[in-house]
């Protein structure tokens, strides 16, 4: 499949986005070894959380999702899950891999993961190597660097350990495997990141204490199932957000996103860059804030953007950089070397794909720098079958004079299945 997208003079209207998708995951491995029953709202029904979904019930999980995007798991309690029959399929979800590694890690039986080549390129020895301190057999390729992985669950030790890498997916995966472990695992993190499955935890009445950088949690605790209402997820919004913010006379308002702390660096960012941004009716909803957003457009200003801040909005920073070919003066992104390593190198593809389109972006090694404002015109270009590619460059799209074709776009379905009819919503206004 691909995108065909011209040049327009605005977004106006009032939408809302799917799920949030690191939400989504967690909702479903936390509820299936949850007690009693979870209800889950506003489930992300995108190819990475079924693939976490389809993951769980092959583990024995009762779980029934109907159109509404509504979630029912009858919980099966921490040790009631079964060894399953064959190879779980990760798909293109890195989430998925990780965090069910570490859950792995804590069962009475054998499993193996596995998904797409994108997956199998991926380092998992990120998660591998302090789960082998608490006594969990895992082997992979390259001594547990690199997919399929093999797990063999075991009875844990606990844990202290600091983070090498600032990553949710390494930290959740730990408290996972924490939560099996006999005594009590801290974990520290170098730099803060989406603290989603430590939210989810507390409500859940797991023996968690968070004392930030520290997380602390104590294993043979059952959890108790929920209700669990997923906000929109502040990652789809941000293209709309981004794409608002530098379409003259533009006016959005988004439903319901999710506006946890850990989260918004994208905000903070395109506030400082111009874009307005009011955040209006704000509420907590299970131990997750969410608001409604409203965005003009504005003049942008270039920003620096370094190592600190970059867990607050890594899977935004390809987004960035096409906001930043409008802003004027210098972006410079650095401290993100982890964008290598993500569904693509997002450093490459980025730079490669926004020069076709007349940009003036130089690569760096662990970023970019962008010098704005430069015209862009339409041109064809590759997705990289990464679905945060894809949609940024749908952004420059509405930007660039003449034609410009997404090539291999379907990869969209990954994180935001309709993405393509909301933003022709906004067009058509
Ligand atoms: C995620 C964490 C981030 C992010 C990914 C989702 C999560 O990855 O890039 O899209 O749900 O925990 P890392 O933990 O590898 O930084």
């Amino acid at each position: 499949m691909e995108i065909v997208l011209e040049k327009v003079s605005k977004l106006k209207g009032k939408i809302s986005v799917p799920g949030d998708k690191s939400i989504s995951h967690r909702s479903l491995i936390l509820g299936s070894i949850a007690q009693g029953e979870t209800r889950i709202y506003n489930f992300l029904d995108s190819l990475d959380c079924l693939k976490t979904l389809e993951c769980m019930q092959a583990l024995g999980a009762e779980i029934d999702l109907s159109k509404d995007n509504f979630i029912k798991i009858k919980g099966k309690g921490l040790y009631g899950l079964q060894e399953p029959k064959d190879m779980l399929d990760v798909g293109n979800s890195g989430t998925t891999i990780r965090l069910l590694t570490g859950l792995l890690s804590g069962q009475n039986f054998y499993s193996v993961l596995n998904g797409d080549n994108s997956i199998r390129r991926r380092p998992m020895k990120r998660v591998v190597e302090p789960l082998r301190l608490m006594r969990a057999d895992i082997w992979g390729r390259k001594d547990g660097q690199f997919a399929p992985l093999s797990v063999r669950g075991n009875k844990l030790n606990p844990l202290h350990y600091t983070l090498p890498v600032a990553s949710a997916q390494v930290k959740t995966a730990l408290l996972l495997a924490g939560l099996y472990a006999t005594g009590e695992t801290v974990i520290k993190e170098p730099l803060p990141t989406r603290d989603h499955t430590e939210r989810m935890l507390e409500i859940m009445q797991a023996d968690i204490k968070i004392s930030s950088p520290e997380i602390k949690i104590k294993g043979g605790k059952e959890l108790k199932g929920t209700e669990i209402f997923i906000p929109g997820d502040i990652s789809s919004a941000a293209y709309f957000i981004a794409a608002a913010g530098i379409l003259r006379d533009s006016q959005v308002i988004i439903k319901q996103v999710g506006v946890n702390p850990t989260r918004t660096g994208i905000i903070k960012i395109l506030k400082k860059m111009g874009t307005k941004i009011d955040i209006l009716n704000y509420q907590i909803k299970s131990n997750e804030p969410q608001a409604d957003l409203m965005i003009e457009y504005s003049k942008q200003k270039g920003i620096e953007i370094k190592k600190k801040n970059v867990p607050f909005l890594i899977d935004e920073l390809p987004l960035i950089a096409v906001v930043a070919t409008q802003a004027q003066g210098k972006t410079v992104v650095s401290g993100a070397r982890e964008l290598r390593v993500k569904e693509t190198d997002r450093i490459k593809a980025t730079v490669n794909e926004l020069k076709k389109m007349g940009a003036d972006i130089e690569e760096k090694e662990d970023g970019f720098i962008v010098t704005g404002p430069s015209r862009l015109k339409g041109a064809v270009c590759e997705s990289y079958n990464d679905h945060r590619i894809a949609m940024s460059l749908a952004v420059a799209a509405l930007l660039a004079e003449g034609k410009t074709v997404i090539k291999n776009s379907e990869c969209i379905d990954i994180s935001f299945p309709g993405f393509e009819k909301t933003l022709q919503n906004l067009i058509n206004f």
